[in-house]
């Protein structure tokens, strides 16, 4: 699991550890706070040969993965518009996308050799599927992870490996704080859904919790909209 030390990625890391009592290993930049998740690493994904380094030990150490959760992103406000920075857009690249290229493909290839099952589960966003303004880095990068994933589920279906995308809304969460905090803002999304409202990180863990057992065992190549209906709204 990418992400846990913050928003979605602690919520859903917290619900599989608690709730489903899973052996949960915890990836993140950050360190963990508030919750002791036992098998966290503290890896900064910009860092290519570090993050290989991670995936090979934990390899190493369990053998045997089950599944595969990568909810870890950025996004970096391109707030000197309508100049468009490079750097930004390798960074948003490097840890929303390259990092999910090379964990999944080092996990399918152990998976292969060992003859197991994998269950791969990337967020993108509804960034992936409409334009934001200011924040082009962010709604490529998503759009690349639903190909990427779809990418993978053709290539290692006939393995037993699946790879879905869960598609989050607005959730309230350290990486929306901005919006959030401006009441403005905050409303102008509301309005957005169909239901008339922001979702809460634990509402997120159904669905990845779906995705990652038996129940999903024929859904592959897909998408798991968890958006309150923004994506489905006309007027
Ligand atoms: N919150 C929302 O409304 C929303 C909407 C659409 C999509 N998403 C997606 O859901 C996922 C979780 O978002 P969130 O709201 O919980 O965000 P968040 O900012 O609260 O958490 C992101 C986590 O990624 C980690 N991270 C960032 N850069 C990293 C790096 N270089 N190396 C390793 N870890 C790094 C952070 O430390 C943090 O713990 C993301 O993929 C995001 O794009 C969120």
């Amino acid at each position: 699991m990418t992400g846990s030390a913050s928003g979605l990625g602690y919520a859903v890391s917290k619900s599989l550890i608690v709730e489903e009592k899973s052996n949960v290993i915890c990836l993140d930049k950050k360190k963990i706070k508030n919750f002791n998740f036992k098998n966290s690493h503290t890896v900064d994904f910009t860092n290519n040969l570090k993050l290989k380094n991670t995936i090979h030990s934990i390899i190493k150490k369990y053998k045997i993965i089950h599944g595969v959760v990568n909810c870890a992103a950025v996004t970096i406000p391109e707030n000197r518009f309508p100049k468009k920075d490079f750097k930004k857009w390798k960074k948003t690249f490097s840890v929303n996308i390259d990092s999910i290229f090379m964990i999944c493909s080092i996990l399918c290839e152990n998976a292969i050799k060992n003859n197991q099952k994998l269950n791969i589960i990337n967020f993108t966003s509804i960034g992936a599927h409409q334009g934001f303004p200011k924040n082009s880095a962010y709604c490529a990068s998503k759009g690349a992870v639903t190909q990427l994933t779809k990418s993978f589920s053709l290539d290692y279906g006939k393995f037993g490996i699946r790879a879905n995308c869960i598609v989050p809304g607005y959730f309230k969460t350290p990486m929306n704080k901005k919006s959030w905090t401006s009441l403005n803002e905050r409303k102008k999304r509301s309005s957005k859904t169909i239901l008339g409202r922001w979702g809460l990180p634990k509402e997120i863990c159904g669905p990845v919790k779906f995705l990652l057992s038996e129940e999903s065992s024929y859904i592959t190549g897909s998408d798991i909209i968890v958006d309150g209906g923004w994506l489905s709204k006309g007027f």
